[in-house]
């Protein structure tokens, strides 16, 4: 793939040492930085034969197959239409949009333009995250009762993304997307998201935007995905999932405690991961920070689903659904209620009912539980379904 970098700072570089990895056959043919020495480093840097300052004719450069957006949130959608109007395929990191509104315009004009478009919602993609989903899709873990996906930080690392018009929101816009498409490819993409609890504050930092939140969402088969997002957490990044189902649990530490333990009196250290805030004492580094993230796959399914004709994992329209989900934890951290998730545009299931409880262990009765317990005995619990009354047995 010949690319074209649409921003050269923090995940523009993450986006091209994962491109450009591994002796990579993808190259960046084309960077746009807003200066033009960051530009100038940049192709230094990757080895880029084109850098301007004009974003246009970074895209409709005649050796660019595809645009890949890595600029501040209020650009994206000024950055997709270029795309549409060039005919480029085009893939934007996260969030979409600001907002469902402005996310529900790029996605009508990428489809419009009938160009690729993939949303770069990369913790989906990590080899945790990956082989989880599929345990999950086979049925490992049994109907999905609770997803909760939580990343936490001590906060982002420019200007823009703490300036409200700029970012459009805080820790739940910058965070909480990563954590709603996580929840969402556990409890399942086509099952509909029907409305928000959110609390959030902001707590720490001098700025309008909220710095914590907690939220539950509520989808049309009774199952809750739930998100803690922080840009007042103290001690790195940490990026936790937990998914419960009623025949199994998964937990996956993405980032801190993965395994690897470090000691050291800071002699001869210094990056040690992102947001690490110390390089000294008992350290958690990460082994391969652009494949633990799922960059490398990302990528790999981009790249090959544009090869090969289809739509990537994810797409625009998955962009645009977690941008619906977080308008409506912005309205009931608001209002204090649950808000329906407005959605124009809904292309999964529709009038899926919660499934039934109630498990039969004979003709009279509903399993409780079974138990072996400490002393021997094999005991039941059951429900009669007549009467309703809960009585214990004790098996041979
Ligand atoms: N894991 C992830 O998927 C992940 C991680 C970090 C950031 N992001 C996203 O990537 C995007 C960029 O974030 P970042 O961390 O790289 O930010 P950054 O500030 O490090 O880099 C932004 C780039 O855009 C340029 N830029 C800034 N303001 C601009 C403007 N007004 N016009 C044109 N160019 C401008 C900067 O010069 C820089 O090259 C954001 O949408 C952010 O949410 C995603």
């Amino acid at each position: 793939m010949k690319i074209a970098m649409l921003g050269s700072g923090f995940i523009g570089r993450f986006y091209a040492d994962s491109i450009q990895g591994q002796r990579s056959r993808d190259k960046i043919v084309s960077i746009y930085s807003r200066r033009e020495e960051s530009a100038k480093k940049f192709a230094e840097d990757y080895g880029v034969a084109h850098y301007t300052t004009n974003m246009e004719e970074s895209i409709a450069h005649p050796d660019v197959e595809m645009v890949c957006i890595s600029l501040p949130n209020h650009k994206h959608e000024e950055a997709v239409m270029l795309c549409c109007k060039h005919k480029k395929a085009v893939i934007c990191t996260k969030p979409l949009g600001r907002n469902a509104a402005e996310a529900l315009r790029m996605l009508k004009a990428v489809e419009q333009a009938g160009i690729f478009h993939g949303y770069l919602e990369d913790l989906v993609y990590t080899p945790k995250s990956s082989k989880a989903i599929e345990s999950v899709r086979n049925g490992a873990l049994g109907r999905i009762l609770w997803a909760k996906s939580r990343e936490t930080h001590p906060g982002p690392h420019s200007d823009w993304f703490w300036d409200l018009e700029q970012a459009g929101g805080g820790a739940i816009l910058d965070l909480g997307c990563h954590c709603v498409e996580i929840a969402r490819c556990y409890i399942g993409k086509d099952i509909l998201p029907v409305e928000v609890m959110c609390w959030a504050d902001t707590q720490v930092k001098p700025i309008d935007a909220e710095d914590h939140a907690i939220a539950l969402v509520k989808y049309e088969n009774g199952a809750i995905g739930q998100f803690e997002v922080s840009w007042t957490f103290r001690g790195g990044m940490d990026l936790r999932d937990e998914v419960m189902g009623t025949e199994g649990t998964i937990w996956i530490n993405n980032f801190l405690r993965t395994g690897f333990e470090m000691f050291t009196t800071g002699k001869g250290t210094n990056y040690v991961a992102e947001k690490a805030e110390s390089s000294s004492g008992w350290l958690f580094p990460v082994g391969d920070e652009v494949n633990d993230l799922g960059y490398n796959h990302m990528f790999t399914d981009m790249f090959s689903s544009y090869e090969q004709g289809r739509a990537p994992r994810e797409t625009f329209y998955d962009g645009y659904v977690v941008n619906a989900i977080l308008d409506a934890a912005y309205a009931s951290a608001k209002s204090k209620l649950w808000e329906p998730v407005k959605l124009e545009v809904w292309r999964g299931k529709t009038g899926v009912h919660k499934d039934s409880h109630l498990e039969s262990y004979d003709a009279e009765h509903y399993l409780v539980k079974e138990e072996l317990t400490h002393y021997g005995a094999k005991k039941v619990i059951l429900k009669n379904k007549t009467t309703g009354k809960i009585v214990e047995r004790v098996l041979e």
